[in-house]
């Protein structure tokens, strides 16, 4: 893993090298829409950068709230989305009430 990893690495920068242009690329129509509830918006603007809201649309119904805050906090600790805390709840309260 940890060598693959590396080599990984080694192409990257072999390929990123001298005389690359900038990567411009345009992100797919998303094709799922969120449930309109308070706070829908915020949601809207913090979890589309990286997926599909069709992540969020298939988990099972009615997971309840912690579920959500669990997942709010795994997409900020585990993957980096920079989500504010006040963002964080009020995503967690829409996720809870519209799923
Ligand atoms: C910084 C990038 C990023 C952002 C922003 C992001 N996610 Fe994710 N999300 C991921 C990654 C990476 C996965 C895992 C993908 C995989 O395993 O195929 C994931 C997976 C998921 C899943 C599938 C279940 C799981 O736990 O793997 C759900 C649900 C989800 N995200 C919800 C959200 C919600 C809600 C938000 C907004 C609060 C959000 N995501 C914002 C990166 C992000």
């Amino acid at each position: 893993m940890r060598t693959s990893l590396i080599l990984l690495a080694i192409a990257f920068a072999s390929i990123s090298g001298a005389g690359a242009k900038p990567l411009t690329y345009q992100l797919p129509e998303e094709t799922a829409t969120l449930r309109p509830a308070p706070d829908m918006e915020t949601a809207q603007n913090n979890c589309a950068a990286c997926h599909s809201f069709d992540y969020i649309e298939t988990q099972p119904p009615k997971r309840g709230r912690e579920f959500w805050e669990g997942e709010v906090n795994k997409m900020i600790h585990s993957y980096h989305a920079p989500i504010s805390e006040t963002d964080a709840k009020a995503i967690a309260d829409y996720l809870s009430r519209a799923y």
